[in-house]
């Protein structure tokens, strides 16, 4: 007999070339149907976000929705904070009352790059707790929401969206690089914690994806207001497999750690960064 899939809920999908959105492209070709969740409906934009990023035509988690029906696949969309206690429970409501059952959880929200970016002196302490809220507050509300359903269950992944950053640290990003070593120390505990009701837990650690996020970093860094593919190119990192990275390169590690094939890949840490922190 073959169980039905529970829904996979996925935070942070508002923008068309995000890693959120790739993952829950995946997730619904691989037949879980999709909770598709953000604060905007085209994603938070930064405040260096180049002129050129954004598209006009994308209307958020809707157009994205509506994208998955026409593949043929099950989506739903739910707007909510996800450092927000109460709209955390409505986004898990939302999901059993649409879906009938939640299986996953990825965690893919992200604070804007901008907020608390900068000179450990000059850190807003504010912006501070508000990158902690979004990125590990967060994740802990959703996995505290969901763990007594996918415990029922008997089966459940989480996935957390950590960074390279949270095992390495990052220059004049103290706030992000504390908030992800904070979502590693977190999968690691959820591993612990559920890994005997037959629910796995995993952080995936991106190196540099080329998102709407990644070019906001170049915007700030080279004080650029269009940021076009050859300044991605002469502001690159050395990446050993010779490209950037892309959300579809996330998601597909995240499509293998819902599979039962990854059933015993519990508590760890997966690096999908070309090879950079090999040098
Ligand atoms: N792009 C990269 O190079 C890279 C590298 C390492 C890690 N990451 C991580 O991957 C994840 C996705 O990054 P990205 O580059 O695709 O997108 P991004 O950082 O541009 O977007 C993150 C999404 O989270 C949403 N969000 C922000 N605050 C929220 C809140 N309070 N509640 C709900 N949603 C909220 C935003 O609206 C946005 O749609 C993030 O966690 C990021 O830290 C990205």
């Amino acid at each position: 007999m073959t169980i039905d899939k529970g829904a996979a809920i996925i935070t942070g999908c508002g923008k068309r070339n995000g890693i959120g959105a790739a993952v829950a492209r995946v997730l619904s070709r691989d037949g879980f149907p999709v909770v598709v969740v953000d604060i905007e409906p085209a994603g938070v934009r930064d405040i260096h976000e180049p002129a050129n990023a954004a598209d006009p035509d994308w209307r958020g988690v809707e157009s994205l929705v509506e994208e998955i029906r026409q593949a043929g696949g099950t989506a739903s969309f739910v707007f909510g904070d996800v450092s927000d206690r109460v709209a955390v429970d409505a986004i898990v409501a939302h999901a059993v009352t649409t879906h009938g059952a939640v299986e996953i959880l990825v965690n893919n929200a992200g604070a804007p790059f901008s907020l608390g970016h900068g000179d450990i002196a000059a850190v807003d302490v504010d912006e501070w707790d508000q990158v902690m809220a979004i990125n590990v507050r967060g994740p802990f509300l959703l996995a505290r929401a969901v763990a007594p359903l996918l415990r029922e269950r008997g089966r459940g992944r989480i996935v957390n969206i950590a960074s390279v950053a949270g095992r390495t640290g990052s220059k004049n990003n103290a706030a992000y690089a504390a908030s992800k070593a904070g979502v590693i120390a977190l999968s690691q505990t959820l591993a612990l914690d559920l890994g005997p009701d037959g629910v796995t837990s995993n952080a995936v650690l991106p190196g540099f994806i080329l998102t709407t996020r990644s070019l906001s970093g170049m915007s700030k860094k080279t004080g650029a207001s269009v940021v076009d593919d050859a300044m991605v190119a002469k502001s690159m990192p050395s990446i050993p497999v010779g490209r950037a990275g892309t959300p579809e390169d996330v998601a597909a590690v995240v499509s293998f750690l819902a599979t039962d094939a990854a059933a015993y890949v519990n508590g760890q840490s997966l690096v999908v960064d070309g090879g950079v922190l090999r040098l």
